[in-house]
C-alpha cells in the first residue's frame, strides 16, 4: 500500500490525518518498555530479528513510533545533553520526524551480551551494523540515512535508523542505491501486464500503484472488464511516454456469436436485436474482406465525447445521439475457427478501432447481427502477450521492469558532460545525428530526454 512510502522529512511534515490510515500495535523495546509501532512494520521487524538471530546477530528496538510531543521531548533532552547545534543536526523537528509514521525503527545490536545504545559506541562497531545491510530489503526495510546521501536526506549517517517501505520498493531502492526521496522522484518503469478478466484497467493501475508505492501510474489503452491480455502500465517518469505506446497498433483475438446484437455490442449487454443466422454464408470470405480502411461507427458505450458529453452518458440517460464515424485501419484479419453460429477472429488494428464495432459490422455483412463474446489483446506494438506478467507475479516481485529506451524504438545516444548540460536546460541542438523522428539522450545510464526533429533541428519533446 502506498502508505508505506509516506515521505516525512525536512520538507514534508506529517499530515494530521496520517494516523487514521494505519494501525499501531505495541511491542517491547530493549528496556522492556511498551512502545508503539505500525502493524506490518512490527511483523517485518520480528521476522528480521529471528532471521538475524540464526546468523548470531541480536537486534532490539530502542525507539519506533513517536508522537509529536515525544519528538519535542527528545529534542529538548538532546539539546540539554549535547547542545543545540548538535541536536538540530541529528534530531528532527516535531512533525518532521519519520518516527511519527510508525514505520521507522531505531535498532540496537547486542555486543558481548549488551545492547549498544550509545551513538559513539555504535560508530566503533560499524561492522556489526554493516553486517545486517544485505538482509534488510528481503524484509521490506531500508537504511534511511545512509553514508554518502547526507545531501539528500539532510541528516548525518545513522546506522541504526531503519524504515519499513515494503519488500518490492525496498529491493528496488537497495539495488539502485536510492534513498526514499530518490525513489519517489526517479523511479520510472514500464510493466507489461496480463490483465485478467473481470477487472477494470483502472483497478489494475490502482493495484500496481499500491504495490510500488508510486502515485503516478497510467495505462496505455483501456481494456474493458470482459477483456484480458496485454495492458502496458507506465510508472513514474515513464508516464511521460504513455501517449506513444497508446498510439501503437494492437492485435486481438475475439470470439463472436451470431444472431444477436446487444446495447454494449458484447455479451455482457442487454440483447437489443435478433435475426436468424444463415449458416451457408462464407464467414471466412466476409472476415477477410475487412482487411481494409473504413469508416467505423463508434460504440455508444465508449468514452468518445459528442458535444462535450461522453457517449456512455447519453446511453445511461437514454438520450438520443448521432454516433460519430471514425476512419479505422484493419491491417490484418483472419478467421481462426468457426462452429455453427460462433467463430473466432484475430485482427491487427490501428489506434481507435473498436473490435466490438468491427464484429457488429462483420455480422451485418453476414446478413445478421453479431456480438463479441471474448476479447484478448495479444499484442500492442512489439509487445507480445508471452512477455507479460500476471498481477500475482507482480505482487511477488517477479515482474520485469522495462525501461523507456528498451520499449521505444528510437535511437539512443549517450552524451558527454557538455551536451548533458545543454539537454538538461532543454536547449535546441543541431541534427548532426541525422535523426528522422525522435532520439533518446542518455548520460551513462540516466535518461535525460527525448528530442524530436523539427526542420533541421532537434527540439526537446520530453525531459526527464
Ligand atoms: N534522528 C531522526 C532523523 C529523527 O529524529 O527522526
Ligand atoms: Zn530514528
Amino acid at each position: 500500500m502506498r502508505k508505506y512510502l509516506t515521505l516525512v522529512n525536512k520538507d514534508n511534515e506529517i499530515k494530521s490525518s496520517y494516523l487514521k490510515n494505519i494501525k499501531l500495535i505495541t511491542l517491547k523495546n530493549i528496556y522492556n518498555e511498551e512502545i508503539l509501532i505500525e502493524e506490518e512494520t512490527a511483523t517485518a521487524y520480528k521476522n528480521l530479528k529471528s532471521y538475524l538471530k540464526k546468523k548470531e546477530i541480536e537486534i532490539g528496538i530502542e525507539s519506533a513510533y513517536r508522537s509529536i510531543e515525544d519528538q519535542q521531548k527528545i529534542k529538548e533532552e538532546m539539546i540539554e545533553e549535547y547542545g543545540s547545534e548538535y541536536a538540530e543536526k541529528v534530531v528532527a523537528k516535531p512533525k518532521q520526524s519519520e518516527h511519527h509514521t510508525g514505520l521507522a525503527i531505531d535498532i540496537c545490536i547486542k555486543e558481548s551480551g549488551k545492547y549498544i545504545t550509545d551513538n559513539n559506541e555504535v560508530m566503533k562497531h560499524l561492522e556489526k551494523y554493516n553486517a545486517i545491510l544485505p538482509y534488510l530489503a528481503d524484509f521490506g526495510f531500508i537504511l534511511r540515512y545512509p553514508k554518502g546521501k547526507e545531501a539528500i536526506t539532510k541528516y548525518p549517517y545513522e546506522p541504526w535508523h531503519l524504515r519499513y517501505v515494503g519488500k518490492i520498493p525496498a529491493k528496488i531502492m537497495t539495488e539502485k542505491n536510492w534513498t526514499l526521496e530518490e525513489y519517489l522522484t526517479k523511479f520510472s518503469a514500464i510493466l507489461y501486464v496480463n490483465k485478467p478478466k473481470d477487472m477494470t484497467s483502472f483497478d489494475v493501475v490502482d493495484e500496481i500503484s499500491n504495490i510500488y508505492g508510486i502515485k503516478k501510474v497510467g495505462h496505455t489503452g483501456t481494456l474493458d472488464p470482459l477483456a484480458e491480455g496485454v495492458l502496458i502500465v507506465t510508472l513514474g517518469g515513464a508516464t511521460k511516454v504513455a501517449e506513444l505506446l497508446t498510439a501503437e497498433d494492437k492485435e486481438y483475438v475475439a470470439g463472436v456469436l451470431l444472431g444477436i446484437e446487444t446495447d454494449t455490442l458484447d455479451i455482457t449487454g442487454k440483447v437489443t436485436k435478433h435475426k436468424p443466422v444463415d449458416l451457408t454464408k462464407d464467414i471466412e470470405k466476409v472476415v477477410n474482406s475487412y482487411q481494409k480502411i473504413y469508416l467505423q461507427e463508434v460504440p455508444i458505450y465508449s468514452a468518445i465525447k459528442v458535444n462535450g458529453k461522453k457517449l456512455y452518458e447519453y446511453a445511461r440517460n437514454n438520450e438520443k445521439v448521432e454516433l460519430p464515424k471514425k476512419e479505422v485501419t484493419i491491417k490484418r484479419i483472419n478467421l481462426l475457427s468457426s462452429d455453427n453460429d460462433t467463430f473466432m477472429i484475430k485482427a491487427l488494428v490501428t489506434k481507435g478501432c473498436y473490435i466490438r464495432s468491427l464484429i457488429r459490422d462483420i455480422g451485418l455483412s453476414l446478413d445478421t447481427y453479431a456480438t463479441m463474446t471474448t476479447l484478448i489483446r495479444t499484442k500492442q506494438g512489439k509487445i507480445d502477450i508471452n512477455e507479460t506478467n500476471t498481477l500475482e507475479e507482480i505482487k511477488m516481485g517477479k515482474a520485469k521492469l522495462h525501461t523507456i529506451d528498451e520499449v521505444l524504438d528510437y535511437p539512443v545516444i549517450k552524451v558527454d558532460k557538455e551536451l548533458e548540460k545543454r539537454i538538461r536546460n532543454g536547449q535546441k541542438l543541431p541534427n548532426q545525428y541525422h535523426i528522422k523522428d525522435k532520439v533518446i539522450f542518455k548520460a551513462s545510464e540516466e535518461l535525460l530526454g527525448i528530442y524530436k526533429v523539427e526542420k533541421d533541428l532537434l527540439r526537446v519533446w520530453k525531459n526527464f
